[in-house]
């Protein structure tokens, strides 16, 4: 058997401490080394670790051969370049970057690494009941999908979370607020579970409506598909208590997702077919209504990383491969660009003209934190046009 893989781990704060965890759980690898620039945080690491404060020299230490990056958003993409171009094998925390000309910038630097392994940490897609859904719709059973609609709203924070300072909930700290902060799982699992990609995005959304913050807490986007389906995304930190819905629906009925319960409403026709063959205005729809048995565990963080370990010792197939970052990423991209300029985006987005929209949202909003009218929200988002 191999030798067990040297780990280190940047960044020890709220989901740093969560993967130190995680590691005892895992097999085939040892968390050897981590750094924090908060020396204190140190201490959250196993006795035998290795400390550093600066993460290049943990990188060029000669102790590691992977790393797992846990700090704000803005450092994943220089952390990971600096890591792959030194060999070092990376699984990055989402979100893969802020702006999507970032993430397709580290991208071309993992495509130039092949034996580099490069993965994020969307646990999500361990998550058993969305692992069934999605292999129920890649076998076909659905058929050619012809809307989506997912109302995330149980994403509820309060102002005292926002007021806990630091760089969350920020242009310059973190380049946005729900949709790069809490929904970058729901983006991913949106295009990872239907296998499909927008090629326009429209939304409506608000900065601070519900909180005195300076980036957007209410989102409400429609998605158009190629193939001519239709999406549509709702979500909020402003709404208790909140409602968690997926609903995919196909030419072979509709699935369900809510409360953690799989539902299959299958036509025992193609819908497409019935209507065009059929003589009746009215016909009845025959459906079996199917309550999907679901086995396994929900958001697994241990399983992602056992998968990365194993990626690495033995190429078995990555969950999150690190250069699908990218697409949860866009959507999101495109969500908040459409909203704040009130204007419809197109797929794939232009990255210069994205970053042009961050740079102008945070010289415009940076340090505001006094929006507390839904009426001040509403002409903010319009005076963004
Ligand atoms: N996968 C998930 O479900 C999930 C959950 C929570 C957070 N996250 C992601 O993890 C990242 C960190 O979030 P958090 O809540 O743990 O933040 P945090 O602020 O609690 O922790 C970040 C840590 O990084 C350290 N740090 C910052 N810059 C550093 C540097 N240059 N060198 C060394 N250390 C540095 C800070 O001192 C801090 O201890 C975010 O990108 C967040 O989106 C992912």
């Amino acid at each position: 058997m191999s030798k067990p893989l040297r780990f280190g781990i940047i960044g020890l704060g709220n989901i740093g401490q969560v993967h130190i965890d995680c590691f005892s759980e895992c097999k085939n690898v040892d968390l050897v080394a981590g750094c924090d620039e908060n020396t204190q945080r140190l201490d959250r690491l196993p006795k035998s670790a290795a400390r550093f404060s600066d993460y290049d020299q943990m990188i060029n230490s000669g102790k590691i051969d992977a790393v797992l990056i846990a700090v704000p958003h803005y450092q994943h993409v220089p952390m990971s370049i600096a890591a792959i171009e030194r060999g070092i094998h990376v699984l990055c925390e989402k979100p893969i970057a802020v702006s999507v000309s970032e993430a397709r910038r580290l991208n071309a630097v993992a495509k130039k690494h092949p034996k580099v392994k490069f993965g994020i940490m969307y646990q999500q897609r361990t998550d058993a009941t969305y692992a069934k859904l999605r292999e129920l719709i890649h076998s076909g059973e659905l058929g050619e999908i012809s809307r989506i609609t997912w109302i995330v709203t149980d994403w509820f924070r309060t102002n005292a979370y926002y007021g806990s300072g630091g760089w969350r909930a920020t242009w310059k700290g973190e380049g946005g607020g729900v949709l790069i902060n809490q929904c970058p799982h729901n983006l991913d699992l949106l295009q990872w579970i239907t296998g499909l990609m927008p090629s326009r995005i429209t939304a409506v959304g608000f900065i601070g409506k519900t909180h005195p913050i300076e980036v957007e807490d209410e989102i409400s986007a429609i998605l158009e598909y190629p193939n001519g389906a239709i999406g549509h995304f709702m979500t909020t930190t402003g709404e208790a208590p909140g409602t968690n819905r997926l609903e995919i629906a196909g030419d072979r009925g509709k699935f369900v997702l809510e409360g953690g319960k799989l539902h299959f409403t299958r036509t025992t026709q193609s819908i497409s077919e019935l209507n065009r063959t059929t003589n009746q205005s009215f016909p009845t729809i025959e459906c079996w209504e199917i309550d999907i048995p679901v086995i396994g565990k929900a958001n697994d963080r241990a399983a992602l990383l056992q998968n990365f370990i194993n990626h690495v010792n033995d190429d078995t197939p990555l969950i999150a491969p690190g250069i699908e970052g990218v697409r949860g990423l866009e959507i999101g991209n495109a969500m908040v660009m459409s909203a704040l300029k009130r204007q419809p985006v197109n797929l794939p987005i232009n990255g210069e003209e994205f970053d042009e929209f961050l740079e102008e949202m945070g010289r415009t909003y940076g340090g505001r934190k006094t929006i507390e009218t839904r009426e001040a929200a509403v002409n903010m988002a319009a005076s963004a046009r």
